[in-house]
């Protein structure tokens, strides 16, 4: 029964998954009485509604309501940031598909003939639909924001090299496979339970309550799980389950909404867009000494987490770099699209692949090796290490990760041996790229970091633990498990993670920012402290007691292999079960609530400076790729990570999380290719014309390590996050793009946008082909080279 932190516990839904036990929303058998929700959405991008005529739809037989905006009380708007999200359109539409009447049904065949039954009359309005038209509007959601420090302006003038340009990023779908989905139950006292497939039950909770004219006190929300999820769910599993719930509450009747994946597609928010204006100033060795860049995020028509979003991609445009004149600035664009969202990364990725592509271009310039441009930028153990906004970057291991992961993979080898490949081969190209990450750990919204957790402790020495930590695939309950057997030193068979619930734990945080296990796990094994701390009072008088020369003394007490005993006379021992018996019978509480408030993290965005983040995961990933120069197909052929993720506390989970990450980040910088119409329909909305990477995309080499560090003792039992950061060493496939086509630019930067599809590959490999080809769209300008 030793510890089983740091070791491969299966995840606890592994069985199930296989076996198909585990329970996803829409497997909750249907109960007598229930009814389906779905909604109407408009018709046009943007356009006001002139009229609207329901009479036909409600005639229509096992029709049992249409809900419009004018049942709502007056309380239609709602957002986490800014309350300026509608949940029914009223007189304005602000993108395709955008919810206008909820309609119940008892079946969907009657739901689908209502739908074609309404009829709408709209005033259609030129939508907003790039980044470029909306500032041309001058159309922002939320503030500017700001991160500035040393003085770029001179650095610029004194500058060897100076370099400009703009970065483009598309979006990315979620591609959770359970689509967004709730069940609500209504009960007594005009109370709902609702079940939702959300990263965050307490907004659920929250929204619900605002905008039905609740207490919060009447909505329970309650998660057991969700069939992924990758920050699609942290708000926008608000809707469907509010939806439903206020069908539940006008007919009392349960009921179940389940989006399609074509509607999951359209009407939900997706990873930013950004368009990026970088200025670099460096020196002949490719020293940087200044940036300037101005991020636009492309919002979608409310804010949602776009202002957060934002920030992080600001707090991470240097990546891992040391500069000492730096100037950040960015807005959200508000467009007629459904409200981008969080994302695995958060902005981040955004951020990083402006920077990572800044480097590939310097390195270009200078016709140096990337690597080298890397490393000399990279920021320092004990000097150059401190970010834009003030924070120090402690105990960095990014210098030795650089260099070990250079010599297992190679790196310099096989960049020769690519230079030799290029110039002999006339079918293919080669690229290798390795890219850093140094991603922030913590939400970077201060009063986010917090958590609250329970733990009941029952006479057969079992225990139920719950937290505000949601489960997505991630293993954050096999971790909280872990963690919690530890924390009482019994056997992990012992303890079972509850499913969420607002009920147990209230006002928590979603769980995001990678760090669900930091703080659930902490307020978890808070929670196991003080009942611990109870029990071993208890033990010690226990057994001084029972032997005349020992003082009770609660410091002697051990709990060790599910046994306790007073350590200057072990002889005599209790069980675990021996003992909460006994305390029982005293009246000693065998449960207790847990608290944890992330320590020192704080943030300013009037002055841009401050600590945001309690650490950084860190790590570097090589990728060599090989393109068709006839089709512009890409093959990812070697990828090599190497991370600082502290001591897993579940090596096996941790080693899932890295994989999955990369190859998710792949799918956005290569395949995953998102199609509008000219009207702001997205036509790729549904695999088959949306293309997540498969199995035969894997790279066909693919190794997986982190180095040994038990440096991180700030954190719960000296691990670090994991889920998030290395999404974004997947940038790394797409700077080898970009280097594969240098061999071929004539002498110019090859530009390139994300994702680099085929198509995309083929269209500059092309374009290198014409005459006085340039490969440059307009926007891009070369300064002073
Ligand atoms: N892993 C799986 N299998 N499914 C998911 O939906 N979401 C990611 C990451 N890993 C996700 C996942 C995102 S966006 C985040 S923020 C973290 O998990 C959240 O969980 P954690 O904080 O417990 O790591
Ligand atoms: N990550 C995820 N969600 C968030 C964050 C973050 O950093 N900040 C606010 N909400
Ligand atoms: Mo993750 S994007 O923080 O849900």
């Amino acid at each position: 029964m030793t510890s089983t932190v740091g070791k491969n516990i299966p995840h606890d839904s592994a069985t199930g998954h296989v076996t198909g036990e585990s329970l996803f929303i829409d497997d909750i058998p249907f109960a007598k009485n229930e009814l389906i929700a779905d909604f109407f959405g408009s018709p046009v991008a943007h356009g006001k509604i002139l009229s609207l005529d329901l009479s036909e739809a409600q005639k229509i037989p096992g029709i049992v309501g249409l809900y419009t905006y004018q049942d709502l009380g007056g309380k239609n708007l709602f957002g986490p940031i800014l309350q300026d999200e509608y949940l029914l359109a009223e007189e304005l539409c602000e993108f395709l598909g955008q919810p206008i009447v909820i309609i119940a049904g008892e079946n969907r065949k009657a739901i689908a003939k209502a739908k074609a039954g309404i009829k709408i009359q709209m005033e259609e309005l030129t939508p907003v639909l790039t980044i470029d038209n909306a500032i041309e509007n001058q159309q922002f959601l939320g503030d500017p924001k700001r991160i500035a420090t040393g003085n770029v302006e001179k650095a610029f003038e004194e500058a060897a090299h100076l370099w400009e340009g703009v970065f483009c990023n598309a979006g990315q779908e979620h591609f959770y496979l359970e689509s967004q989905a709730a069940i609500v139950y209504p009960g007594e006292y005009d109370t709902l339970t609702v079940y939702s497939s959300t990263q965050n039950p307490s907004e659920v909770q929250e929204v619900i309550a605002h905008v039905l004219g609740l207490g919060q006190h009447q909505v329970v929300c309650v998660t057991k799980r969700m069939g992924g999820a990758f920050g699609g769910k942290e708000c926008q599993a608000t809707h469907p389950a509010t939806m439903a719930s206020l069908v539940a509450l006008k007919t009392k009747r349960p009921t179940r909404i389940i989006f399609n994946k074509d509607d999951d597609m359209r009407v939900t928010g997706k990873r930013h867009p950004f368009q990026n204006q970088y200025k670099v100033a460096f020196t002949k060795e490719g020293l940087i000494t200044a940036l300037k860049v101005d991020f636009h995020s492309d919002g979608g028509y409310a804010a949602d987490l776009s202002p957060s979003v934002l920030g992080r991609a600001m707090a991470h445009a240097e990546n891992a770099y040391f500069i000492p004149n730096v100037e950040i600035t960015g807005r959200v664009c508000k467009t007629n699209f459904p409200p981008n969202t969080a994302f695995r990364g958060f902005g981040g990725p955004q951020g990083v692949a402006t920077m990572e592509n800044i480097i590939e271009e310097i390195a270009f310039i200078l016709q140096k090796d990337a690597y080298d441009i890397r490393t000399l930028n990279c920021y320092g153990v004990e000097e150059r290490n401190q970010t834009p906004y003030g924070e120090i970057v402690q105990k960095n291991f990014l210098p030795q990760i650089f260099k070990d992961l250079g010599e297992r993979a190679h790196y310099k080898n096989r960049l020769s041996q690519i230079q030799a490949f290029n110039q002999q081969s006339k079918t293919h190209l080669k690229g290798i790229s390795m890219t850093p990450v140094k991603f922030g750990i913590s939400f970077n919204t201060t009063f986010l970091n917090q958590a609250n957790a329970l733990v009941n402790i029952y006479l057969d020495g079992t225990v139920q633990v719950s937290t505000g930590a949601t489960e997505m695939g991630q293993g954050v309950n096999t971790k909280i498990r872990q963690l919690v057997a530890d924390a009482l030193s019994i056997d992990i068979d012992s303890v079972i993670v509850m499913p969420t619930s607002t009920e147990k734990n209230n006002n928590t945080s979603a769980t995001a920012a990678s760090s669900g296990t930091d703080l659930n796990g902490k307020a978890a094994v808070d929670a196991c402290a003080k009942i611990r701390s109870r029990l071993a009072e208890f033990a010690s008088e226990y057994f001084a007691e029972r032997q005349k020369d020992l003082k009770a003394s609660p410091e002697h007490i051990v709990f060790e292999n599910g046994q306790i005993f007073d350590n200057r006379s072990p002889q005599e021992s209790l069980s675990f079960k021996q003992l909460l018996r006994l305390a029982y019978q005293k009246r000693i509480s065998l449960g207790e609530r847990g608290f944890y408030a992330t320590p020192g993290v704080n943030f300013d965005w009037t002055t841009g400076k401050g600590n945001p983040f309690l650490y950084y995961t860190t790590g570097c990933a090589v990728s060599e790729v090989l393109i068709d120069r006839f089709t512009g197909d890409l093959t990812v052929l070697q990828v090599d990570i190497l991370m600082d993720i502290g001591k897993p506390i579940n090596p096996g989970i941790d080693k899932g999380q890295i994989t999955g990450a990369f190859i998710q980040g792949m799918g956005w910088v290569t395949t995953e290719d998102l199609r509008y119409s000219e009207t702001g329909e997205l036509l790729s909305h549904s695999p088959t014309t949306y293309k997540i990477p498969n199995i035969q995309d894997l790279p066909q080499i693919f190794n997986v390590d982190w180095i040994e560090n038990g440096d991180n003792t700030i954190n719960i039992k000296q691990s670090k996050a994991v889920g998030e950061p290395p999404l974004l060493l997947a940038i790394s496939v797409w700077t080898a793009v970009k280097h594969a086509l240098s061999f071929v630019s004539n002498g110019n930067v090859p530009k390139l946008r994300i994702p680099a599809t085929n198509e995309e590959i083929l269209t500059r490999l092309t374009d290198y082909k014409k005459p006085n080809s340039t490969t440059q769209p307009g926007s891009y300008e070369q300064v002073g080279v």
